[in-house]
């Protein structure tokens, strides 16, 4: 966002500079000076495609008080070359309104389109779900822990956007798994060849949706760990999307103190413990430092309201708010 507005601000000053310092004294000067003055119409509609109207109109503002000068300047002149000046003044408002018009028109088309594709997704892990009774709020219950890790972390909106899409659609690879496989042990499911495919599965399902692109990215890399032992690339350290290193520790927190028919759930405390453990093997030092960082009493109180809301929802993903533009775009 600021590197967006330093960009826009550069490119206005930069041609308010080259048109006043471009003198007019000859034909070629003078054609390179009128030039410049048209380049104006260049940051108005970056500007409407990065800030919409809003921003398309503020650079015309911004463009209009630079270009006030010669406006004024040519106040007196007998060759109605301020009226000239005038209409410059006037294209470039015109031009702030149709950029910022037609883009927030083709916004609205792509987030609709965006927004019926991730519903597909939505309603086919929605399915899944309702047939695996043990991983329905599973989503809920690490989108709260990875919140709270990211919280932590200082993540951005933009960051916990792509966290709570990635606690919703993270298995939904599995849908390319045998049933039987899928109620195995926890320890005997991560070394199955069969389930070591479901990020790539679901990679390749969620990266047809442009919108999900870095979401997809983040699936793909949900069982890989730090020191290179995880799957399915075995990826380490750095090369792994810093987000998947965010959601791993919440994820694993969730499967440590849920039941399941093969595990009793572990305790908060027990779970911290085995988490610091892996430090550097398994989980990034840097989510570790900010997971250990929490209470345990507050891990505890996040579970105790998401299971006092459960029994109201309906729906374990409806708390993924609509993608918007700014995600879009
Ligand atoms: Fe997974």
């Amino acid at each position: 966002m600021r590197r967006r507005l330093i960009i826009v601000s550069l490119l206005v000053l930069a041609v308010a500079v080259s048109h006043w310092i471009t003198p007019t004294d000859d034909y070629g000067l003078l054609a390179l000076h009128m030039l410049w003055r048209k380049l104006f119409i260049i940051p108005i509609i970056l500007a409407a495609v990065w800030f919409n109207m809003r921003g398309s109109l503020a650079t015309a503002l911004a463009e209009t008080l630079l270009y006030l000068p010669h406006v004024v300047l040519q106040w007196n002149s007998q060759s109605g070359e301020y009226i000239n000046q005038g209409g410059e003044v006037a294209s470039l408002w015109i031009v702030a309104v149709l950029a910022g018009f037609f883009v927030r028109r083709e916004k609205i088309v792509l987030q609709d389109l965006a927004r019926s594709s991730e519903g597909a997704l939505l309603a086919l892990i929605g399915t899944m779900d309702a047939r695996h009774q043990k991983r329905q709020y599973h989503a809920m219950r690490v989108f709260a822990y990875a919140e709270r890790i990211a919280q932590e972390l200082d993540l951005s909106p933009d960051d916990l956007n792509i966290l709570a899409r990635v606690s919703v659609l993270h298995d939904l690879g599995m849908i390319g798994v045998p049933d039987k496989l899928l109620s195995g042990p926890v320890q005997f499911n991560g070394q199955n060849t069969e389930i070591r495919k479901h990020p790539l599965i679901g990679y390749n399902i969620i990266h047809r949706v442009p919108a999900l692109h870095e979401v997809a990215e983040v699936v793909y890399a949900h069982h890989e760990r730090y020191d290179g032992t995880g799957y399915p690339r075995g990826l380490s350290g750095d090369h792994i999307p810093f987000l998947a290193r965010v959601f791993a520790v919440a994820d694993v927190l969730d499967t440590l103190t849920t039941a399941s028919p093969h595990n009793q759930a572990m305790s908060f405390s027990k779970a911290r413990q085995v988490i610091e453990s892996e430090r550097g093997l398994d989980f990034d030092p840097l989510v570790v430092d900010a997971f250990l960082r929490v209470p345990e009493s507050e891990w505890l109180d996040i579970l105790q309201r998401l299971e006092s809301r459960q029994s109201q929802t309906q729906e374990p993903a409806e708390y993924v708010k609509p993608l918007d533009a700014e995600l879009i775009g």
